[in-house]
């Protein structure tokens, strides 16, 4: 938290102490509240700092739905709250437990991957759950011919582009309405203005896009890499602008452009500094996330396995050296 802490902020920080609350934050939410979190990262990072968060009495997760339902599967009983229950992630609605048991029938035997953008429910119907930084080693650690994969076709196409290994589409038409809108020509265009650059896309973008940048990965890979870059060096980002913010922020001396300024999540955007305000002071029941119960034992197995892969670490040119 910097000196220029508004009134509000004080407040929820004041509050948060009281408590004796955890506040974490995906990368996509606006600056002001990465401020007063005392933790911001990719789902898989997220993911673990729940599972860390014992000694806390409660946890704020300000992203979306399903980000939250995973930290209370992972968070040891310590209860979890949402500033806005209705940050859903209109990807997850692609995929759900009906689509897996019927896709099941019509291959049977064959493993079932679901990325981690999809609900408590369709989660209680897979077999492996992955991340974006944690797709192409999860794959790759199974050992098997071919497995079915979704709701993300953008991010299935990302991991075939990295392994032997058939994909079989659970929904072909699942993408992100956001990473989904993409452009091959926005980023040639960007990395003729700017030659020396390094492009880095999320893999939920398509994928001719995936193929023309230097590196693909996960929001949590790219903090890393722009961390770890010398001063000076230019980034071409593709992803969320919640991240672009972040990194502007967090790194002055190296030049972050957005390959598009209109990529914003809306679902992320509910959250607000006031809404985690009102829910530090009434714990509102209705902002509390829960998970059924009987979907409860199978869920946290998948998870605490995905939380063992070690993902993806900073700079690995995943698509191309160039
Ligand atoms: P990350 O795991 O890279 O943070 O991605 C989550 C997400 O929803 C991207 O749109
Ligand atoms: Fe879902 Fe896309 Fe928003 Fe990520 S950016 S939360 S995938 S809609």
């Amino acid at each position: 938290m910097t000196s220029d802490c508004s009134e509000l902020q004080a407040k929820i920080l004041e509050l948060k102490k009281k408590r004796n609350a955890l506040i974490l934050a995906h990368n996509y939410q606006t600056i002001d509240i990465q401020q007063i979190a005392d933790f911001t990262g990719d789902s898989l990072q997220l993911a673990r700092k729940s599972a860390e968060a014992t000694g806390y009495d409660l946890i704020i997760f300000s992203g979306v739905r399903f980000m939250a339902e995973m930290a209370t599967v992972l968070s040891n009983g310590v209860p979890v709250y949402i500033p806005d229950p209705s940050a859903l992630c209109p990807l997850a609605a692609y995929v759900d437990a009906d689509k897996i048991r019927a896709k099941k029938e019509e291959y049977p035997g064959l493993p079932v991957i679901v990325y981690v953008n999809t609900t408590a429910e369709t989660k209680s119907e897979t077999d492996y759950i992955c991340t974006s930084g944690s797709a192409v080693e999860i794959v790759k650690a199974l050992g098997v011919e071919s497995v079915l994969f979704g709701p993300d076709s953008n991010l299935a196409d990302h991991v075939r582009m990295h392994t032997d290994v058939e994909i079989i589409d659970i929904e072909p038409r699942g993408s992100c309405y956001v990473h989904n809108q993409f452009d091959l020509a926005q980023l040639q265009l960007l990395k003729e203005e700017y030659p020396d650059s390094i492009s880095i896309v999320h893999p939920e973008c398509p994928k001719e896009v995936q193929e023309a940048a230097d590196m693909v990965g996960s929001t949590g890979m790219m903090v890393k890499t722009v961390a770890k870059a010398p001063s000076n060096t230019i980034f071409l980002i593709a992803t969320e602008m919640g991240l672009i913010h972040q990194l502007q922020k967090s790194f002055p001396d190296k030049k972050i452009i957005p390959v598009w300024e209109g990529a914003i999540c809306r679902q992320m955007k509910k959250h607000t500094l006031e809404k985690i305000l009102h829910v530090l002071e009434d714990l509102p029941e209705e902002n509390r996330v829960t998970v059924p119960i009987a979907q409860l034992p199978h869920i946290t197995e998948v998870l605490e396995q995905m939380n063992k892969v070690k993902g993806q670490g900073p700079a690995t040119p995943v698509v191309q050296e160039s």
